[in-house]
């Protein structure tokens, strides 16, 4: 949990644009289309990005942006709706499959966080609030295309680990992989100069997550112990990897921990689309992860009780990861 004196001072939100802070950028292309020679060396780079970062863009992905336009208007338009259209969704618990938290403050150590927000399950079942109309198949679209995306970046970094391409899906059971969608709002500040989190430091439950922003930058990402503001290469995703990466990979990769901060003139808006293991999958690391004089580092468990564990909790730094140690 960051203490007040952590708020992010005004050099990090101005922090220097991603590619020249060395965020590493993978080109799906070359991983799916690539010359071998070619690929190799993105495999490489990907595996130098996991492993140093946990945290990556991509380009090249193929996912439209008119489809990411279209996911991001209609879900505006939820947050728009009147609040007795978002009541019953407004109720529930973090693990049901539909959640929608407006005007959602919080307080993690006296920093006020706030965030309106639309959780979705999208896979194996998918689950969407009848309204705006247009949203179901709008969401439906996003998430088995953004899947897709998240498999092939799977494959390719099962690969750069020296297995398999399809190891990581085998163990982790990645047919019938969890999904979840989450548009996060964050209003623009009231008062100006007033520091606000919108979102604080954690890493995420799941292997790894998708996100992209309405043009207002606002991600931090933790490296070498220092908070990086992430600037997008335009049309670009951010990937974050999660717990279960750490966990199947023995602690090789790392769940980047992140935050969102808000407190600008506009409002910021990103869009996440997480994969994780199917959720009945009992999750440990990969035998062939374990290194002379080192064992296995942390124990088997349910990826759904991880989730819920983490969801359950406030959020707060990686947690949840140490229980599992
Ligand atoms: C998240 O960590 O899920 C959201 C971060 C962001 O809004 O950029
Ligand atoms: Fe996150």
């Amino acid at each position: 949990m960051a203490p007040p004196s952590q708020l992010p001072s005004h050099e990090e939100k101005s922090a220097d644009a991603a590619v020249d802070l060395g965020i590493p950028v993978v080109d799906l292309g070359v991983l799916v289309n690539g010359a071998p020679e070619e690929r190799s060396r993105a495999i490489r780079d990907l595996g130098r990005a996991c492993e140093d970062w946990g945290f990556f863009m991509v380009t090249n992905h193929g996912v439209p942006e008119a489809l990411r336009e279209a996911f991001m208007d209609a879900c505006k338009e939820l947050f728009s709706l009147p609040l007795e259209e978002k009541k019953e969704y407004m109720r529930a618990k973090p693990m049901d499959p539909i959640r929608v938290g407006t005007g959602f403050y919080s307080l993690v150590d006296d920093i006020p966080c706030r965030r309106d927000y639309l959780k979705m399950f999208s896979h194996p079942d998918f689950h969407c609030p009848p309204k705006p109309t247009n949203l179901r198949e709008i969401a439906m679209e996003y998430s088995t295309c953004t899947r897709g995306l998240l498999l092939e970046l799977t494959k390719a970094i099962s690969e750069s680990l020296g297995l398999a391409g399809d190891r990581l899906s085998e163990a982790l059971n990645l047919e019938s992989c969890f999904q979840i969608l989450v548009a996060n709002n964050y209003p623009a500040c009231e008062r100006p100069g007033e520091e606000a989190l919108g979102f604080s430091a954690h890493s995420d439950h799941g292997l790894l997550t998708l996100l992209f922003q309405n043009g207002v930058n606002g991600l931090q990402v933790k490296h070498n112990g220092q908070w990086l503001l992430a600037e997008p290469l335009p049309g670009s995703f951010f990937v974050i990897a999660g717990d279960q990466l750490e966990i199947v990979t023995n602690g090789k990769y790392k769940g980047v921990l992140h935050r969102a901060v808000v407190g600008g003139e506009k409002s910021r808006m990103s869009f996440v689309s997480l994969i994780g293991p199917c959720m009945d999958t009992v999750v440990e690391p990969l035998p062939e992860m374990a290194t002379e004089g080192r064992g296995l580092e942390f124990r088997g468990i349910r990826y759904r009780d991880y989730m819920e564990m983490q969801q359950s909790n406030s959020i707060n730094e990686k947690t949840a990861l140490d229980i599992v140690r």
